[in-house]
């Protein structure tokens, strides 16, 4: 029994290792991001997302799933878009890029605590974040530059 408790540590720490490693280095880490007024100039990457890219983290289900919450026009055809936010449609008319940085990074930083969007390059810690999540954010840096690019194409 206790080779079995050697072996699940060892595992444990080898994917902790592997996850560290796989993390890119030279974006910014969650820890170190700071909004101020709502806003976060530069790229976590320090290169621009790929709005195909971005569109397809925002449907998928595993990943944003922005589209639970939001319904945008462009999406229509996509099933079950969420009307619990506001539809996102000409969004780039009203937001900065880096103020939607901003709130995707940490929405909670820009709506309040109150907020119910979840903030997506923030570290998840405690009870109620579901185990794949414990410690890491939702969103690669990578990810959410591409969500950004992908939502600076939503002007009307
Ligand atoms: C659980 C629901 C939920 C999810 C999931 C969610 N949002 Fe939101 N979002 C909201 C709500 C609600 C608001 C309105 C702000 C508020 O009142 O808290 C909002 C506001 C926004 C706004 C500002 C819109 C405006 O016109 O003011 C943007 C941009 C946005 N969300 C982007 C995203 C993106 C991108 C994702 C996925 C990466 C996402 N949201 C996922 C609920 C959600």
């Amino acid at each position: 029994m206790v080779g079995l408790k050697h072996a699940a540590g060892l595992c444990l720490a080898l994917s902790l290792i592997a996850f560290v490693a796989g993390a890119d280095a030279a974006s910014l880490q969650p820890q170190e991001v700071r909004i101020t007024d709502a806003e976060l100039g530069s790229s976590l990457t320090g290169a621009p997302g790929d709005p195909v890219q971005g569109a397809k983290w925002f449907k998928s289900r595993k990943l944003g799933n922005c589209l639970a919450c939001h319904g945008n026009k462009d999406l229509a055809s996509e099933p079950f878009h969420g009307e619990i936010g506001p539809p996102l449609d000409g969004v780039a008319d009203r937001y900065s890029e880096a103020e939607l940085r901003a709130i995707v990074v940490n929405s909670k930083d820009v709506f309040g605590p109150e907020t119910i969007m979840p903030g997506f390059y923030r570290v998840l810690e405690g009870q109620r974040v579901l185990k794949d999540f414990q410690g890491k954010p939702i969103l690669t840096a990578e990810q959410v530059e591409d969500v950004i690019a992908y939502l600076n194409t939503l002007k009307e």
